[in-house]
């Protein structure tokens, strides 16, 4: 079918029952559906919005257009956890049904004050001339998980100086007061992010940008900030953003958008200045990932999640009536001035049958037999390296291989799907790859039916990309050219 303006604009009302149900057991039938991530049961799924703990459970919405894989109406699709692993489904959480959010809920956050969660997203409006409005919009959450939308809009409109690209609201307190920072692009389309500030959540005040001192490269900053966020860690202040417009350079910046943050010194929102320490950093070096968020749990955890997925470019899935899912949700940290992830460790939960090997490698290709399921999670970790390189391919058999390997000879690195089955982006090139010299290798890698995620050396890099391989594609094996003792676990999930 052919996604007309007046397709995408239907909403879930404006469909028959047999419509969805025929669309749902298109999904259903299909391939590639994923075991332990969170995706929608049709359509196409985007950004995390809302992602908090309230009322003694983790809560997560996501993006959702119901209809098909297709940018279309978004609603938010909620999710409740206790253990970040189990979620379940608790349906449409916002609609698109007020004057204020008539072209789509627009992704936003959470924020819990006096016993309620407080929910901040933009309500995309368009004119009868498809003039786009943006409003910061308001919803409460009480205990009986029911949402109430604020009557009127916290903000309308943009600013002078902005473009109608002005959205993603998150909210920060410091020192009593509540700062609403706000995905934005100026009128000479630069990437910015601006910020209101009230005392009770409802009034706000337009303040300014956030202006950026220090050591930043102001040329390639893109046209436009989408979701940022805004956390300390450490005593730094973090600045997580996912910019659109950047050229790529060098290994950097090749998908279509990116995401990362700066590091500075903590952000003082009554001045408004940002000294940044580290410039931008991409948060993650695979194909596949955009718009994260994140939130500080009663452990004093603070979580991200992302979008497995990215604007602007088809899925594999699309001729299957979805597209796209969130991340395993990871534990952000700081070291040496650098932000590091980890796979939250109740992970844990989804390990089922167990097996491990400990093979030296002299200048050889090693299959591991014992390593037969489809998705699990894998340790493995390269010690007493020598030589060029070491690494796994996994994913493999007659038909197809993905690569994963660190090469001593460039210091980096590489992963390549070049070879991995179906793809829809390979416009975008088939490799990705960045810096690393370390003395070892840890890899813990998450293998979904679709997708990887490949933690490097504790959370120090991150390569997440979906992958669509054959059913019987699933073999392992590691590789030295040089030497590397290799100790490995697979622990089989689903
Ligand atoms: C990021 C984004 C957000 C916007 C949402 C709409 O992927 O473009 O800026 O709020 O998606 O679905």
């Amino acid at each position: 079918m052919e996604w007309t303006k007046k397709e995408r604009y239907k909403k879930i009302d404006d469909v028959s029952s047999a419509y969805m149900t025929e669309l749902r057991k298109k999904v259903d039938e299909g391939p590639y559906r994923q075991t332990f991530h969170i995706q929608p049961k049709t359509g196409l799924l985007n950004d995390p919005n809302g992602f908090s703990y309230y009322n003694g459970q983790y809560h997560l919405f996501y993006q959702w257009f119901p209809l098909g894989p297709v940018h279309g109406v978004k609603y938010w699709y909620h999710m409740v956890s206790n253990n970040l692993v189990d979620w379940e489904d608790k349906g449409i959480a916002l609609s698109p049904d007020t004057k204020y959010d008539s072209h789509g809920v627009f992704s936003g956050t959470g924020f819990v004050k006096d016993d309620q969660l407080h929910l901040f997203y933009t309500g995309n409006t368009r004119t009868e001339n498809w003039k786009r409005i943006p409003y910061q919009c308001h919803a409460v959450m009480g205990k009986d998980n029911n949402i109430k939308k604020s009557q009127k809009p916290l903000i309308i409109d943009s600013p002078e100086g902005y473009t109608d690209n002005f959205r993603d609201p998150k909210i920060i307190e410091q020192n009593g007061y509540y700062y609403c920072i706000i995905g934005a692009e100026t009128s000479n389309h630069e990437g910015a992010i601006v910020y209101y500030v009230s005392d009770d959540l409802e009034k706000w005040t337009y303040q300014q940008a956030i202006e950026l001192k220090g050591n930043i490269t102001s040329e390639n900053q893109g046209f436009m900030w989408e979701c940022p966020d805004y956390f300390e860690l450490d005593n730094h202040g973090v600045l997580l953003f996912s910019p659109q417009g950047m050229t790529e350079k060098g290994d950097k910046y090749q998908n279509i958008y990116q995401s990362g943050y700066l590091l500075g010194n903590p952000l003082d929102f009554t001045k408004g200045v940002f000294h940044v320490t580290e410039d931008f950093t991409e948060l993650d070096r695979g194909f596949d990932f955009y718009a994260p968020q994140t939130m500080t749990d009663p452990n004093g955890r603070q979580l991200l999640v992302g979008w497995l997925g990215l604007p602007g470019v088809d899925c594999v899935t699309d001729e299957f009536g979805w597209a796209h899912c969130l991340t395993i949700l990871r534990e952000i940290s700081l070291k040496n001035g650098k932000i590091y992830q980890k796979p939250v460790p109740e992970l844990a939960l989804l390990r089922g049958k167990k097996n491990t090997v400990e093979i030296e490698l002299e200048n050889e290709v090693v299959i591991v037999n014992q390593f037969s399921a489809r998705t699990y999670e894998l340790q493995a970790s390269f010690t007493n390296i020598t030589g060029q390189y070491v690494g796994l391919s996994f994913r493999m058999g007659d038909k197809e291989v993905t690569n994963f390997y660190y090469d001593r000879v460039e210091k980096k690195l590489v992963f390549d799907r070049g070879q991995s089955g179906e793809t829809s982006t390979a416009e975008f090139g088939t490799l990705r790859k960045c810096d690393f010299s370390e003395e070892e290798l840890q890899i813990q890698l998450f293998m979904d039916e679709s997708s990887v995620e490949i933690f490097v050396n504790d959370g120090l890099e991150v390569f997440t990309s979906r992958l669509y391989s054959q059913v019987d594609q699933n073999q392992i094996q590691f590789y030295a050219k040089g030497h590397a003792i290799v100790t490995a676990t697979q622990w089989e999930i689903g």
